[in-house]
């Protein structure tokens, strides 16, 4: 074990360049403008271009990363991806995104928490570099949801985006101090959101694609619920465990999924809502990346200062839910 500091030496983001608005929505399905922003405050969302994947975008957003940090790709030696649309079952988007960068020794694992996966690594990622052998780890979330969107079901096709968030923790930074972490998950509510096909379970044929199994489905209103109260337990949790409280914290920086449960989060944990961070109009949802980009969006324009406390908490798929503690 070792006591050196571990800190978020850099940050970075990318998201696609073609850009869905709501009024492009309702040429495809029966829905309204009106509908998705007071239902969800999303606006538009990006989508991946031909050729475009988890590993790409997550290729420019490490860049960036690495840059913001000083380092380059040789000084990485561990790579953690959290994803849930990777580009291929088999290899992991590390080690794609470890090859992209040109880094042919770092550890490079996936991990699925849904949108939970930034943090879930973060905290892995932490904790290994805490065991002594590592030095500087990148950090990643990089979905393409869009990819196991049904564009006919418009209960779920207007909520999703694309994109990828990235950050470096490095040994004996003292910027981004992680202060804690809570994880925690409930596998009896997994079908509630859930990809069926494409896994050992219902392997895909014809069949399976004329039944849609291929992509996201999700029981919104359960989710919703339950997105809200862990979300909250999480954000208590971690600040008990830190001995600080909701009045502390300078920033909250939700998982965008839906900008009323944002807005309810923050009610319950008393957080004004001037002090949300809130990008779900621009992005919509995008799993596990919208925390990082969120992170970087604020890292790069300033809105993060020093001494700062930063709560990040999210909540998804599994079902998954996690919180940490940040000292800009
Ligand atoms: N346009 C117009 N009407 C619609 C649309 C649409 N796009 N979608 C649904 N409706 C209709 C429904 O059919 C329903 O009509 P009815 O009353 O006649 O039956 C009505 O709108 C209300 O539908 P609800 O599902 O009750 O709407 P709700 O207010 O719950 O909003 C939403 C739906 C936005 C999905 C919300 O439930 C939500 O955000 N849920 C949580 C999402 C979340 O947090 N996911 C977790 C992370 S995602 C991940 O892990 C990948």
């Amino acid at each position: 074990m070792t006591d050196e500091k571990i800190g978020i030496a850099g940050t970075g983001f990318y998201v696609p360049e073609k850009v869905l608005t709501n009024a492009d929505l309702e040429k495809i399905i029966d829905t309204t403008d009106e509908w998705i922003i007071s239902r969800t405050g999303i606006r538009e969302r990006r989508i991946i271009a031909p050729g475009e994947t988890a590993s790409s975008m997550a290729e420019i957003a490490a860049r960036q990363a690495l840059d913001s940090a000083g380092i380059t790709p040789e000084d990485l030696d561990l790579i953690i991806v959290g994803t849930i649309t990777p580009d291929e079952l088999l290899p992991s988007v590390a080690c794609l995104l470890q090859a992209r960068l040109g880094n042919t020794t770092a550890a490079s694992f996936d991990i699925s928490a849904a949108c939970c996966g930034f943090i879930y690594a973060l905290e892995i990622g932490r904790d290994l570099m805490r065991g002594g052998r590592y030095r500087h780890a990148l950090i990643v979330a990089a979905e393409t949801l869009t990819t196991v969107t049904d564009w006919e079901d418009r209960d779920t096709c207007v909520l999703f985006g694309d994109g990828a968030g990235a950050a470096v923790l490095s040994k004996g930074c003292d910027r981004g101090d992680i202060l804690d972490f809570y994880m925690g998950a409930d596998g009896a509510h997994s079908s509630l959101l859930e990809i069926e096909a494409g896994g050992s379970a219902c392997p895909i044929t014809h069949e399976v694609i004329d039944q849609r199994k291929q992509y996201i489905k999700m029981e919104g209103n359960k989710v919703f619920k339950l997105a809200v109260a862990s979300m909250v337990s999480s954000a208590q949790r971690v600040l008990e465990q830190t001995g600080l409280t909701s009045q502390d914290v300078t920033w909250l920086l939700p998982h965008q999924a839906n900008l009323r449960i944002m807005k309810a989060v923050a009610k319950r944990l008393h957080i004004p809502v001037e002090q949300v961070y809130i990008n779900v109009d621009r992005y919509g949802n995008m799993s596990g990346a919208t925390v990082p980009i969120g992170l970087a969006e604020m890292d790069h324009n300033g809105i993060l200062k020093k001494g700062d406390l930063l709560l990040m908490v999210a909540f998804g798929g599994g079902l998954t839910w996690a919180a940490t503690l940040v000292r800009w």
